[in-house]
């Protein structure tokens, strides 16, 4: 198992990690729809040019490729691109948001999900996304809330003091490794402040049972984030029967909190 939160700071997953593929699978299954909708609706069509940022498994860049057709261009970046498959239209680039170059007033869109909230440099980094968008052009930012998400119905105390303390172990190892669990509240301000209008944040919270795909997700990170949650005092006794837990029929929980967020760079 590799130790993730050392081997790549300030983005706790590693993307190389065996863990990687399936991280991507579960993070398209639960919010490539919410995803979608929302660049659907601001109304991302044919000859758009996009740039999808820290596109991971590539799911929305081909989604993006296949909607700005004919006439239009994806580039998805990503430090670690290797899971993003070749497609008509898209451009991938091997790209560091936080230090390689951008261009300037180059794309109609910007979308990114997830990615910020990992990176201390967020608001350098979202500077840089507002100037490589055209005048009118759109930002798109999809991030969690992980602060918030109470359980609901759970077989018994027990079982929730463990859910409680899984969701407190994993916001202690994403804070130590440099990323605001709590972004998505504070992301609409800080476009904001960057410059961009008509800023327009949309929660979306759902009701998580065994068959949820987030539910999916989390349970993932009970492998993927392994070597950190024991790192803060987790056993791998308890973090099998967190999968349990998760598993379980009768689980029931309020989701975290993801805000997609949209705002436009003044004409
Ligand atoms: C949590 S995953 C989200 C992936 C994808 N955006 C999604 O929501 O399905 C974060 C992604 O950001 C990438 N990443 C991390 N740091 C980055 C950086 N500095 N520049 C570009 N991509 C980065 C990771 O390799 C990973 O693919």
């Amino acid at each position: 198992m590799t130790d993730t939160a050392t081997a790549d700071p300030g983005y706790v997953f590693d993307n190389h990690n065996e863990n990687a593929r399936d991280q991507h699978r579960f993070l398209a299954a639960a919010y490539d729809p919410l995803t979608t909708r929302r660049l659907d609706g601001a109304g991302v069509g044919p000859g758009w040019r996009c740039l999808e940022v820290g596109a991971g498994g590539g799911g929305v860049a081909h989604w993006l490729a296949r909607r700005v057709a004919p006439g239009g261009s994806v580039v998805a970046t990503d430090v670690k691109p290797d899971h993003i498959a070749p497609a008509e239209g898209l451009r991938v680039w091997r790209h560091d948001v936080t230090s390689d170059p951008l261009p300037e007033a180059e794309f109609d869109l910007v979308h990114s999900r997830l990615v910020l909230l990992h990176l201390p440099e967020r608001i350098e980094v979202l500077n840089r996304l507002v100037h490589a968008l055209k005048p009118g052009g759109v930002l798109q930012l999809d991030e969690f809330d992980i602060t918030y998400g109470p359980s609901l119905l759970m077989p018994d105390t027990g079982a929730r003091e463990l859910y409680e303390e899984f969701l407190s172990a994993k916001i202690r190892v994403m804070s130590r490794a440099g990323a605001d669990p709590a972004w998505g509240r504070h992301a609409a301000g800080a476009m904001r402040r960057a410059g961009l209008v008509d800023v327009d944040p949309q929660p979306h919270v759902e009701l998580w049972d065994s068959g949820s795909p987030g539910v999916h997700l989390i349970a993932h990170h009970t492998r993927h984030l392994r070597d950190a949650f024991v790192r803060e005092g987790m056993t791998d006794g308890q973090l099998a029967r967190v999968r349990g837990l998760l598993a379980d029929p009768s689980f029931r929980a309020c989701s975290c909190v993801v805000y997609s967020v949209q705002g436009r760079r003044p004409e």
